[in-house]
């Protein structure tokens, strides 16, 4: 995710400091090369040694350090960096950057990098509430600056409220955005995940095999390339995805209600979800006890949300899911035309790194103009980001007034 990319993390004085040494943990398990910078304060809390050994690059602490200064320690880091992360960032470090002040290392890095610069507040509530620190984040946002706002909860101080430095993984997800080409941004996506689940009774359901995760993968990818995204996801395992609107449903007609809700206020939707087809006819109130006869559920049709939605379209790019298990592109391309689709991805389930559980996939793309591209054997997260390359291609062209 992050390999090849140079971070430069500013550690400033506070107890989230524990924290920046997981973030750093995290950032080199995503292929980043990261430099720390760590203020006087920083270094009352945890020791240079500690970030050294995590990211095996020297910790700088010191403006003027004879054997970095061969280089002009603080401008090679600057120029060096793809992006700056400073976490946490203290209301005294944010006041210094917003007020032009460079008198130590990390604020004369900062003043001299062209990167983006994300910062991740953490402070008490009442200095984050404080009308100072709120005009010199106001003042950092209007000059580009990014900020990641501090989490809500009891503070070391021992005041509740807001100024708890964000969790890493959300740190990570906001340096990933940061990074990323934000080709998506104005498009507003509809995602839909996971099964759904048709109860017989209060401990029965009928349902199928689908983890949501190649949902959830394009939904996180097209955040991260600038869309604002809300997913329909039916019940999965997975975490609701960091800065997207997640609406959580469980049977087909609540994912239908939900979806068709938020089709006119989207310009992209993208079907992800494996919708039962049927449900049952009754569901009993009461749990269905055994008897020594063979049991019958009558099941009836569910609507079939995304046909109902090709009716509907206009000019967003609707994209389908097809899951097979044989005669693959015959059946993808009947339900490509049927479903009056732009796009369909197609799955065969039945092979080795495809179907529903793992994080790799296989599929075939195919085009309204009879186009068939094939998908071999990768990651999830990089076909998402293929589909949405097609997606990108789809909307120029739509733009363009082409067919
Ligand atoms: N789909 C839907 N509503 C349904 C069934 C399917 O919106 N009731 C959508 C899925 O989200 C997917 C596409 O239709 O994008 C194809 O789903 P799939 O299960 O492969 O096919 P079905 O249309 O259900 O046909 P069949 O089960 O006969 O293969």
């Amino acid at each position: 995710m992050l390999s090849g990319k140079q971070i430069v993390l500013g550690v400033s004085g506070g107890i989230a400091v524990y924290k920046a040494v997981e973030l750093v943990r995290l950032l080199t398990k995503a292929g980043a090369d990261v430099h720390v910078i760590m203020t006087r304060s920083a270094m009352e809390f945890v020791t240079p040694l500690t970030f050294q050994t995590l990211t095996s690059n020297p910790v700088h602490t010191e403006l003027f350090n004879l054997i970095a200064e061969r280089e002009i320690g603080h401008i090679a880091l600057a120029d060096r960096a793809d992006l700056f992360i400073v976490a946490p960032a203290t209301a005294n470090v944010i006041g210094k950057i917003a007020g032009g002040i460079a008198d130590d290392m990390l604020t004369t890095t900062i003043m001299a990098t062209k990167a983006p610069v994300l910062i991740a507040p953490a402070m008490n509530v009442n200095m984050y509430t404080n009308s100072l620190y709120r005009e010199n984040e106001e003042k950092l946002r209007c000059h580009g600056y990014l900020f990641v706002a501090p989490a809500k909860g009891m503070l070391a101080c021992g005041w509740e409220g807001e100024g708890k430095l964000q969790a890493p993984e959300v740190i990570l997800e906001e340096a990933i955005c940061a990074l990323t080409h934000r080709d998506l941004t104005g498009e507003r996506f509809l995602v839909t995940a996971g099964p759904t689940l048709e109860e017989i009774d209060p401990v029965r359901y009928v349902s199928n095999h689908s983890s949501g995760k190649m949902g959830y993968a394009i939904a996180r990818a097209a955040r991260r390339r600038g869309a604002e995204v809300v997913l329909v996801a039916g019940p999965t395992c997975l975490d609701d995805p960091w800065g997207i609107e997640t609406v959580r449903v469980t049977s087909a007609l609540e994912m239908r209600d939900a979806v068709l809700a938020r089709v006119p206020g989207s310009t992209v939707i993208v079907k992800a979800a494996a919708v039962a087809d049927y449900r049952p006819k009754a569901r009993a109130t009461g749990k269905i006890k055994k008897s020594t006869e063979a049991m019958t559920i009558d099941l009836e049709r569910n609507p079939d949300i995304l046909s109902e939605i090709g009716t509907v379209k206009g000019d967003r790019t609707l994209v389908g899911f097809a899951a097979e298990t044989g005669e693959l592109v015959e059946n993808a391309r009947k339900k490509l035309t049927g479903k009056n689709v732009d796009l369909l991805v197609a799955n065969d389930i039945s092979l080795e790194g495809a179907g529903f559980h793992g994080d790799t996939n296989i599929a075939k793309l195919l085009h309204r103009d009879g186009r068939i591209e094939d998908l071999p054997l990768m990651g999830k997260e990089r076909m998402a980001n293929i589909i949405l390359d097609r997606i990108v291609d789809l909307r120029k062209r739509g733009m363009r007034g082409e067919e």
